[in-house]
Formats: structure tokens, C-alpha cells, sequence
């Protein structure tokens, strides 16, 4: 029986997919639906908007040229911690939308072994079992979970100020929350270099919502095999065998893909 949270989420992927389109060309598959992108980029902005008023704030010697941004210093004060809300608040319904596919399974367990093989880059497919996330993905997004809640806590701490909760507690919460500020921002740095150069293909699965066939085969072979039905090493040898083929049948025509 669909959960509380299930139907909310259902409703709102409803709703959002007349608000916009995802194409699915020949060759791939849908990957994240709009209103799952919708809350992605949602929270990229606010968390943004946030680390950059946060640094004209907190060390204004360094970042002093990023609060004209928002008006000059006392209003990126002001600003901050509202951008912070938001970026909780997006993420809140983030967390809702992927709690399902972001459960540790046997399978991460076994990825995180296979840990030195994947990064090296020695095998060329993610374990067969790698799923929708891998447990990477599922790490990092764990890492946030626990980052927000913090920064909530943490936040309203500081806004309230020592009248409210006192100059200790206030203190305390100024380490923890620039801590997590650290923490997070070393995070999404490897998530966009994943994102982009890191693993290419895996852009677009953010913006128009799709990814190629080779990409699933790729790193997350067991949601390939979950949603088409076939083999992702037999796809794989299959896809490197015609190119081969390809090659050695006409290799004036690879000289001018390679160039
Ligand atoms: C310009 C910056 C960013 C880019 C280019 C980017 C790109 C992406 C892409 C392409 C995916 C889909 C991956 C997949 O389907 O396997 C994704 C997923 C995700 N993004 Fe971002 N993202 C950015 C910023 C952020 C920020 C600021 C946060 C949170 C504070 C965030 C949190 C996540 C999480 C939790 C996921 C799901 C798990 C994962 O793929 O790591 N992203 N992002």
C-alpha cells in the first residue's frame, strides 16, 4: 500500500509534468521526471545563493567583492539565512522524493568493496548491482540530510542570537555551522566534477531528464536491467563488438569520428 509520502510525492510529479517536458530520443531512458530536476535546481540555487552571502558575511577580508551581489554587507546579512531556509526547505522535499532509491542495500555494501576498482577506472561497468544510485551517491546524499538539519539548528541559533540561546551555545553553533559549510562544499564539488567531466552523459539526466543507453549499462546496470529487461555486460560486449567491426570495416571513417 502506497505510503502518506508516496501519494504526496506521486501528486506533485503529476502536477509538474504539465508544467514541462521530458523527451526520450531512441536509444535512451527517462531518468529524473520534471519535478524532481525542478527541486534539484532549486536547491542548487538557494545553497549557492547561501555559500555566497555566507562568505561576504563570515569572512568579509576574503569575499568582500561578493556582497555587492545582494546589495552590500548588512543585506546579504539579512538575505543569508532566508536563503538557507529555502535551500532546507527544497531539500526537505527532495529527501521525500528519493527516501526509497536512497536505502542502503546489500548491494552498496559491495560497491563500497569494489571501491579502488571502480576509481582506478580498471573495470570498465559499475558492479552488476548497482542500481538507480550507486552508494556513493547515497553517501553524499546522507552527508546532506545530516548538513541541513545542522544548519537548520544551527542557523536559527545565530539568527536568534546569545540574547535568546546564550554566547556558548552561540559559539558552538557558529563552529558546527561552518563546519558543515566546509564539509558540504568539498561534497558538491566532486558531485559536479561526477556530474559533468567526472562521468559524462550524466549531465543531461538533470536537465532534460534523459540519459543514453550506454551511460545505464555504464554505471547503474542494474536499474538498465530493471527498467529494459536485458543484460548490461551483453549490451556492453555487443555495442564494443560493432564498433569494432565498424572500425576495422572502415577505418578512414573512425580516423574522422576520432578527429
Ligand atoms: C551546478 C551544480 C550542480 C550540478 C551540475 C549538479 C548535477 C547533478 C546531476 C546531473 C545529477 C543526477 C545524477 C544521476 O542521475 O545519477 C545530480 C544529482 C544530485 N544532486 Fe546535483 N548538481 C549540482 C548541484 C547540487 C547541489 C548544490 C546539491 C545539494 C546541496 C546537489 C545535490 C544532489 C543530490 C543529492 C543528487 C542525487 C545523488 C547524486 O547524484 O549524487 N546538487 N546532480
Amino acid at each position: 500500500m502506497a505510503t502518506a509520502i508516496e501519494r504526496f510525492d506521486e501528486r506533485a510529479r503529476r502536477r509538474f509534468e504539465s508544467l514541462g517536458r521530458t523527451v526520450v530520443y531512441v536509444g535512451e531512458l527517462r531518468r529524473h521526471p520534471v519535478y524532481t530536476r525542478f527541486l534539484h535546481w532549486m536547491v542548487a540555487l538557494f545553497f549557492f545563493l547561501a555559500l555566497f552571502s555566507g562568505f561576504g558575511i563570515y569572512l568579509p577580508w576574503l569575499f568582500r567583492w561578493f556582497t555587492p551581489i545582494f546589495g552590500g554587507g548588512p543585506l546579504a546579512r539579512a538575505l543569508h539565512p532566508w536563503f538557507g531556509i529555502f535551500c532546507v526547505f527544497f531539500f526537505g522535499l527532495q529527501m521525500l522524493n528519493w527516501l526509497k532509491p536512497m536505502m542502503w542495500t546489500p548491494a552498496d555494501t559491495n560497491w563500497m568493496r569494489n571501491l579502488r576498482g571502480i576509481v582506478s577506472g580498471k573495470e570498465k561497468l559499475e558492479p552488476p548491482d548497482t542500481g538507480f544510485f550507486n552508494a556513493g551517491q547515497k553517501l553524499q546524499f546522507w552527508e546532506i540530510v545530516i548538513g541541513c538539519v545542522v544548519f537548520l539548528i544551527t542557523g536559527i541559533i545565530l539568527w536568534a542570537g546569545a540574547r535568546t540561546f546564550g554566547s556558548t551555545l552561540v559559539a558552538i553553533s557558529y563552529v558546527l555551522h561552518d563546519v558543515s559549510a566546509i564539509v558540504m562544499l568539498g561534497g558538491i564539488f566532486v558531485h559536479i566534477y561526477l556530474s559533468t567531466i567526472g562521468e559524462p552523459g550524466t549531465f543531461q539526466a538533470m536537465t532534460r531528464g534523459a540519459v543514453s543507453e550506454p551511460w545505464a549499462w555504464t554505471f547503474h546496470p542494474a536499474w538498465y536491467r530493471e527498467v529494459t529487461g536485458r543484460d548490461p555486460r551483453e549490451s556492453y560486449e555487443k555495442a564494443r563488438e560493432e564498433t569494432e567491426r565498424a572500425v576495422t570495416q572502415n577505418p578512414s571513417e573512425s580516423k574522422l569520428r576520432s578527429k
